[in-house]
């Protein structure tokens, strides 16, 4: 496997990092999937809320000090970074394996991410060039079921989105990434605050703060714990490659802790204005926030057309949506593009469109998946249900057990120290929460949510695991 390192980018400054990986956490995740997720979880949203919060602290801002410091380290893709420190530390290659989960995983998310983002564009150019005009909520519900109901027209919107991102994956990692990230993020950060007032003014923002911090413990839902700490990782975009990968970019002399808290400080923030303005306009509307995956365009734009100055919030919103989602999805194609041209030095341009392709296939399947395919499931879900879970609730905790278990247990503390570079007693509390807080606490959540399955999850990977290590010694042993 290659490992050339010498010509890689590096991020003009710590800002820039800081920069695009906040447009890697921040997207559809804070906008779309935390307003229907809260929305569903009604009665125990604030319980769902503060395990978010308490998941992001104690195991998101570990988890992603550690992604950073393996990409960072290993100075290549999340295969190749993988692969240079478990042998600088004397760990079995094997390891990679994570970086291939990292990699392909990401790819699949971004399948279905491109597909919601589809929705999106959808949206922004209809109230751009008509407005929206959907005067009651069942004409909000049909307008929404029509665009579910024709693949061509998602198809058509996910084709658009992904030629969005990946033409700025096809320009580097500075004149594409890094520039987008500069112009976008910015814009979008304004528009959110205008957003947040204009919805503060015209909808009922107690209501909404009421309803995101209701500490009701009696009212717990089953799924609930398990949801939260699925959103924080997807929120983080942990576990999926995507960080370790931009970590690879990143100079030596930046402070990987304090970019951290930069990074998970202002996602939250961001994150938590987003709920706040979308379920002000929802409850200020009268409008209720339980109706899934759809939640934010059955009742947004009912709430738009009957604001005043709807038009111009309608559009803006939108944009501010793809704005996001834009700047999240190229972090999800970055890894495999990296992997592609350093292994096999194909042209990045080149690497990117060829990447893009199956994810783009896959992602029609999805959009067939809601009307002609939508008989087609597992476990009740359609292929969009089943990828989205696979992904939040299994693939990203799972492989950031893995990366804590690496990072805290494997790695060994010269190079952790090295690269961490932490006055001593921050260093080891960070330390010991990654060797001890995160595997146990995500284990728990496993547990906890899982009861029976829970057996499935982890004894089924562990017995393959162990099979595979059992066959490995034995050969060695054999061949010695
Ligand atoms: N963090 C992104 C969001 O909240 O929308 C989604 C995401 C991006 C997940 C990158 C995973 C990832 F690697």
């Amino acid at each position: 496997m290659s490992q050339s390192t010498s010509s890689r980018s590096t991020w003009s400054n710590r800002w820039a990092f800081i920069l695009v990986t906040i447009g890697s956490a921040v997207g559809l995740g804070n906008i779309w999937k935390f307003s229907y997720i809260a929305g569903a979880s009604e009665g125990s949203v604030g319980i769902f809320v503060v395990v978010y919060l308490a998941c992001v602290a104690l195991i998101g801002l570990p988890l992603l000090m550690a992604e950073i410091l393996i990409g960072r380290r290993g100075r290549g893709n999340p295969v190749v970074a993988m692969l240079n420190t478990a042998r600088e530390s004397g760990n079995s290659p094997w390891w990679a394996l994570l970086g291939w989960v990292g990699i392909f995983g990401a790819l699949m998310i971004l399948s279905f991410y491109s597909v919601v983002s589809g929705w999106m564009v959808d949206y922004f150019w209809h109230s751009l060039v008509e407005g929206v005009q959907v005067g009651t909520p069942e004409a909000a519900v049909a307008a929404y079921d029509e665009l579910m109901s024709n693949p061509l027209r998602l198809s058509f919107w996910h084709t658009i989105f992904m030629i969005l991102a990946t033409g700025v994956v096809a320009r580097g990692v500075i004149g594409g990434i890094e520039t987008a990230n500069k112009i976008m993020l910015p814009l979008l950060f304004l528009i959110l605050v205008l957003l947040t007032l204009w919805g503060a003014a015209v909808g009922d923002m107690p209501t909404a703060l009421r309803f995101m911090f209701n500490l009701k413990v009696e009212a717990i839902k089953p799924g609930v714990v398990l949801d939260g700490m699925g959103h924080a990782f997807f929120s983080l975009s942990l576990g999926m490659g995507a960080i370790m990968a931009y970590g690879s970019y990143l100079d030596k002399r930046t402070s990987i802790g304090n970019t951290c808290v930069w990074i998970v400080v202002a996602g939250v923030f961001i994150g938590l204005l987003c709920g706040a303005a979308i379920f002000s306009l929802t409850f200020g509307f009268d409008l209720t926030p339980d109706t899934g995956p759809g939640l934010m365009l059955k009742t947004l734009p009912l709430a738009f057309t009957h604001m005043p100055g709807g038009r111009v919030f309608a559009t803006l919103f939108f944009l501010f949506v793809i704005f996001a989602a834009w700047t999240s999805a190229i972090s999800l194609l970055e890894p495999f593009v990296s992997w592609l041209t350093e292994r096999y030095g194909i042209r990045r341009a080149r690497a990117a469109w060829a990447t893009a392709l199956p994810v783009w296939l896959l992602g029609v399947a999805v959009c067939l998946s809601f009307n002609d395919w939508s008989e087609y499931r597992i476990f009740d879900r359609n292929l969009f249900g089943v990828l989205d879970h696979l992904a939040t609730r299994f693939i990203m905790p799972l492989s950031g057990l893995a990366i804590a278990i690496y990072v805290g247990w494997r790695l060994g503390k010269v190079i952790v120290v090295d690269e961490i570079r932490l006055k001593q007693r921050a260093f080891t509390l960070w330390f010991n929460v990654l060797r001890y807080v995160v595997p146990v606490g995500i284990s728990l959540v496993f547990l906890y949510e899982l009861g029976g399955t829970a057996l499935l999850i982890y004894v089924v990977p562990a017995g393959i695991l162990l099979v595979f290590f059992i066959i490995k010694q034995v050969l060695r042993d054999w061949l010695k």
